[in-house]
């Protein structure tokens, strides 16, 4: 069984460092979150690495609001809706679109720069969008932009003490609420952060995947600790594939972003054939989920490990001016996408489900936020609409700052409920922790992928089960807790897609291939301790 805690630990023997909220991770939900709490409240921010490096420093595509006059809040709701294939939350989805355009205006009045055309916001499309609604900066560089601009604004903020390279290992609860965190150090000793708000930010879990667009520090740290503390997970069955990432020998997944196919790019199989066209009407613009599968199918027809991306019949002036990022990255393989087509192939991208909140970001442990990829706040259902994540995380930081700003101070701590632990040992490790990892990474590819069946799902539970046994034993090292929240999240994945008998959004059940609203629009809910169960749609 996962235990509650990753390590033993007696609170009572720690020092104790105190503060008004603690915000865990720095990606955008992070960083805007952590400015708007230090406007009224001492914030704490801690990351496992710096305030550079996160999933959204990476992000492409852009922002999605609604900015144009031939846009509305309710295309934006429609498109959203749609792409969530039955299983958003619309209240959710009304504030996204209503609330970022003032989200976008806060983040250039915190210095971000977003591209602009002729005096105005430059806007591009994206898959499923209806309509031009999405913001970039630098072109292709936009998480790049968001994220320096936040963090000049974190580290010059009095209110805002930031801890990098400080990993947290799991939540404390007491009195049924959250009241802050055990964390290590770099150099391995332990504090507890006392928080009367907490706050996760720390982003999704590509590095489940042997194959992702996210960065090493993608490892469901906030998931897994939020299910060890008791919270409700929700939707985990939902893991997003993106269609294009670089697939060339020695290049890294690299994303090609989504906004190159809303330039104009086409995909093509090896056989040089475009083949959208037989899979949907909205040929390479269609929901992720659907041309992810296309491809996977077209390589399968022609036994390739990739299908080609196409923007050649562009000026090289405009690919230049629109991605440099990705034009320069893939020169540096020898890849021109002027003239050349560029090899791709999909990769875990992002993940719907986590822990569930309410329209204030609160989870079901009180005093217990998650804001950005880490939560499930209901905006994305079964499938995200491309660029709404960034501006989910604005939203509903905003959201939460308001409600942490009402909590009445925690009652006192009952440092003697934290004494000992469940008496792990040490255990001469068999296998080098980066291996099993490969291995987990390996096996979710295969086995809970893009497309997936009970007979392999069943599989998978068998040597998630086996592998259980890794929580019994002292761990230390940030990789060893690193691969058991990992774990965690893969079994919390594996668990929901085995339930899920039919197909939605981003799971394909090759069992189930069609999808059933009469069964199963419905949520799924994980917990501790308790079996799955459905939650009916509100
Ligand atoms: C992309 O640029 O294609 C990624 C944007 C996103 O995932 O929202």
């Amino acid at each position: 069984m996962i235990p509650s805690y990753l390590v033993d630990f007696d609170l009572s023997s720690l020092p104790v460092v105190e503060t008004d909220v603690l915000v865990i991770g720095s990606g955008i939900a992070g960083l805007f979150t952590a400015i708007k709490a230090g406007e009224e409240r001492r914030v704490l921010m801690i990351t496992k690495k710096s305030l550079l490096e996160s999933n959204t420093r990476y992000a492409q595509g852009g922002i999605a609001a609604v900015i144009a006059e031939d846009d509305s809040p309710a295309y934006h709701l429609q498109d959203t809706l749609i792409a969530g294939a039955g299983l958003c939350r619309s209240a959710a989805v009304e504030a996204l679109v209503n609330e970022g355009p003032d989200g976008v205006k806060e983040l250039i009045r915190l210095g971000t720069a977003f591209d602009e055309e002729n005096g105005v916001l430059a806007l591009t499309q994206e898959g499923a969008h209806s309509h031009r609604r999405i913001l970039h900066a630098n072109g292709d560089a936009t998480g790049y932009e968001i994220v320096r601009a936040l963090a000049v604004e974190a580290n010059e903020h009095p209110g805002i003490e930031v801890w990098d390279e400080h990993f947290v290992i799991d939540l404390i609860t007491d009195h049924g609420e959250c009241i802050g965190a055990l964390v290590q150090k770099a150099d391995g000793s332990q504090v507890f952060v006392k928080a009367q708000a907490t706050v996760l930010c720390s982003g999704g879990a590509g590095q489940l995947y042997r194959y992702t667009t996210n960065p090493e520090v993608a490892t469901a740290d906030g998931v897994a600790m939020a299910y060890r503390a008791g919270a409700v997970i929700r939707d985990m069955e939902f893991i997003q594939f993106h269609p294009t990432s670089l697939c060339y020998p020695g290049a890294p997944r690299f994303l090609i972003s989504e906004a190159v196919r809303g330039e104009g790019a086409v995909l093509r199989n090896v056989k040089g054939e475009r083949f959208m066209e037989r899979y949907h009407e909205q040929l390479e613009l269609a929901p992720r989920d659907i041309v992810a599968r296309a491809i996977v199918s077209e390589m399968e027809a022609t036994n390739s490990t990739f299908v080609y991306l196409d923007i050649t019949h562009e000026s090289t002036e405009l690919i230049k001016h629109r991605f440099p990022t990705i034009h320069e990255t893939c020169m540096r393989y020898g890849l021109d996408m002027t003239t050349d087509w560029i090899p791709v192939a999909p990769a875990a991208h992002y993940m719907m489900g986590g822990v569930k909140t309410d329209l204030s970001g609160e989870s079901s442990i009180g005093r217990l936020f998650a804001c950005g990829e880490v939560s499930s706040t209901g905006v994305h259902g079964a499938n995200r609409l491309a660029s709404n994540s960034l501006s989910e995380a604005i939203v509903f930081g905003r959201r939460i700052v308001e409600r942490v700003l009402t909590l009445p101070p925690l009652a006192p701590i009952r440092y003697e409920h934290f004494a000992g632990g469940i008496g792990r040992k040490v255990v001469a490790e068999q296998r080098p922790v980066s291996e099993r990892r490969l291995r987990l990474q390996k096996m979710m590819v295969r086995y809970v992928g893009l497309r997936r069946n009970g007979v392999n799902l069943q599989g998978a539970m068998e040597q998630l089960q086996h592998e259980l046994h890794y929580f019994d034993q002292m761990l230390t090292q940030r990789e060893e807790m690193e691969y058991a929240n990992l774990l965690t999240c893969a079994w919390l994945v594996t668990t929901g897609a085995l339930h899920r008998q039919e197909s939605r959004g981003a799971h394909y059940r090759e069992d189930f291939p069609q999808r059933d609203d009469v069964v199963w629009q419905k949520h799924s809910l994980q917990q501790r301790e308790q079996a799955i169960v459905e939650e009916l749609m509100s």
